[in-house]
């Protein structure tokens, strides 16, 4: 499987950064051996979008029913209508998400061919207080489905957007958690991915790719790790 790279652009962006980014990301063709997936905010999705083979666009939410009285939320089939093939669900800055709500949002995309990136991680309290891998399996237990295909994404709440990171050891023993706990082979981590600790944390052998937020929203920065993930891999 290819190192799977995804963009969380959160909040950030308009149509046509995203149409540049993407075309940047385009001219760079055989360059990349990487999956990789952009999630920009549902507003950037554009029809006219050409993406090569190995570039998906994602979302960054959907709901669980397919249609209904619920304002302000978007669905699968709105979803797929955009060219949209991935989902992340479950972020912690959703935090008004019950675990049962992650699991229904993760079985409607699958049901419907989206691929959901599900997100697990422990708050900085629990983590002071030594309770991650109990949290990670509680989390594993309650937020995610029992088949079908989807990915995991390991993000520590208090390593997001802090610059914070947990140690490889740790984040190579929580892999292993999840892994155990959903049967999954291919686990990712989020949570301050940068430029500067990309190398380091390639080091992690069981690490199988990267979530990145706020490194992800400049297109030179981005390809930077991207072109650092190529050179480690050599595909
Ligand atoms: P960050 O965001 O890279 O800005 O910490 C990560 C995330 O969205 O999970």
């Amino acid at each position: 499987m290819s190192f799977l790279i995804v963009a969380n652009w959160k909040m950030n962006g308009t149509r046509s950064s995203f149409v540049d980014f993407i075309g940047k990301l385009n001219d760079k063709g055989n360059e990349i051996t990487s999956k990789l997936v952009i999630c920009p905010p549902f507003t950037s999705f554009s029809d006219n979008v050409k993406l090569n083979n190995n570039i998906s666009i994602g979302a960054q939410n959907c709901h669980y029913k397919k249609s209904g009285p619920y304002t302000g939320e978007i669905s699968v089939e709105m979803l797929k209508e955009l060219g949209c093939t991935y989902v992340i669900l479950g972020h912690s800055e959703r935090a008004h998400e019950t675990d049962s709500e992650i699991k229904l949002k993760s079985e409607t995309a699958i049901g419907s061919g989206l691929h959901p990136i599900i997100c697990v991680g422990e708050n900085a309290e629990d983590n002071k207080n030594k309770k991650t891998k109990e949290v990670m399996e509680y989390q594993c237990k309650n937020r995610v489905p029992t088949h079908g295909e989807y990915t995991i994404a390991y993000e520590p709440i208090w390593a997001i957007g802090t610059g914070y990171v947990p140690s490889n050891n740790a984040i190579a023993e929580m892999i292993e958690v999840i892994k155990s706990s959903t049967g999954k082979k291919h686990i990712i981590y989020g949570g301050s991915v940068s430029l500067d600790n990309i190398e380091n944390l390639l080091n992690i052998s069981n690490l199988s790719g990267v979530l990145i937020g706020s490194a992800s929203l400049d297109f030179e920065r981005f390809y930077k790790i991207v072109q650092q993930v190529e050179k480690t891999y050599q595909f």
